[in-house]
């Protein structure tokens, strides 16, 4: 079994990233510069946009952290995303989500600068993905495709099932997965809510992509020996014996599926610490695009 080392490969490519910052910084080039809108206070939506914007830090990015109150109208959302659509200093932006109720998310993807939208929300971003055409791919499915790729993990003509349908996560991962060429080729299924007889699915999976968000749904007699597992979950559980009161899990109960799998990713430790590296891949993307 092999663990896929998802700090240890978005290490690399933050370090990759580095490189080519200070190749552009010794051409007088501008560096790239990501922005992040957060608006109100939930707790795990900061520390993820903090995350975002030290890694900018660490590979020598340019960020803006745009902190709005819970109380935020849509409207002046809206006003500040034109602004960052109009800015140039700005290659690429992200809207942390969820976002508080009075405000429609659809709206607000749509507003986004699809040359700007390193998220690859957008519709027009989303449809391209799905046509093979080049794009800003989610940055979470991205780092999957990533991990898969670095260790070599074959994917042609393999049974992907991919549990949970959401449209940051599921729904896109469940394209790229189908699509032709490498990490793709290979036949999916997508299971949600919805679906009846859901181990009799997984078990017949080569490949789980499970981004539920369900701590130890995964179980091990829902996955036959060999499988690949690729767990999204981030869920905090309550745990007073930690510092913060809290601790992160997985949707897969890896002690007892470990035992089974070929190759699994550990949370934390896997999946997240991709998107974040991803994230600073598509912002050098959005960069070189609007020099060339
Ligand atoms: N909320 C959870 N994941 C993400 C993500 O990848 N991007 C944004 N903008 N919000 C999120």
């Amino acid at each position: 079994m092999t663990i896929l080392d998802g700090k240890k490969v978005s290490n690399d490519i933050k370090d990759e990233i580095t490189e080519q910052v200070k190749k552009m910084k010794a051409k007088g080039e501008k560096v790239p510069h990501l922005a992040a809108i957060i608006v109100g206070n939930d707790g795990a939506s900061l520390t993820y946009v903090g995350s975002k914007v030290r890694a900018c830090e660490r590979v020598g990015f340019e960020s803006t952290l745009v902190k709005m109150s819970s109380t935020t109208s849509e409207v002046e959302l809206l006003d500040k995303i034109n602004e960052l659509n109009e800015n140039p200093e700005i290659d690429g932006y992200i809207v942390q989500l969820p976002l508080p109720e009075q405000i429609d998310t659809q709206k607000v993807l749509l507003a986004v600068n699809p040359d700007k939208d390193v998220d690859g929300f957008h519709p027009a971003n989303f449809g391209k993905m799905a046509l093979d055409m080049t794009t800003f791919i989610p940055a979470t499915p991205f780092g999957i495709l990533e991990l898969l790729e670095r260790y070599g993990v074959e994917t042609s003509g393999k049974h992907t099932v991919v549990i949970g349908r959401s449209h940051i996560v599921g729904r896109p991962m469940s394209i790229l997965m189908g699509r032709k060429g490498f990490p793709g080729n290979s036949t999916v299924t997508l299971t949600h809510s919805h679906t009846k007889n859901i181990t009799q699915i997984t078990s017949q999976a080569d490949i789980i992509i499970s981004a539920l968000g369900v701590p130890n749904f995964l179980k091990a007699e829902m996955v036959k020996d060999d499988a690949v597992i690729i767990d999204v979950g981030i869920t905090r559980v309550a745990d007073d014996s930690t510092e913060k009161g809290y601790r992160i899990t997985g949707d897969v109960d890896f002690v007892n599926v470990s035992k089974k799998a070929s190759f699994i990713t550990p949370v934390p430790g896997g999946v997240g610490p991709m998107t974040i590296a991803m994230l600073l891949k598509n912002t050098l993307l959005a960069c070189e695009r609007h020099r060339s």
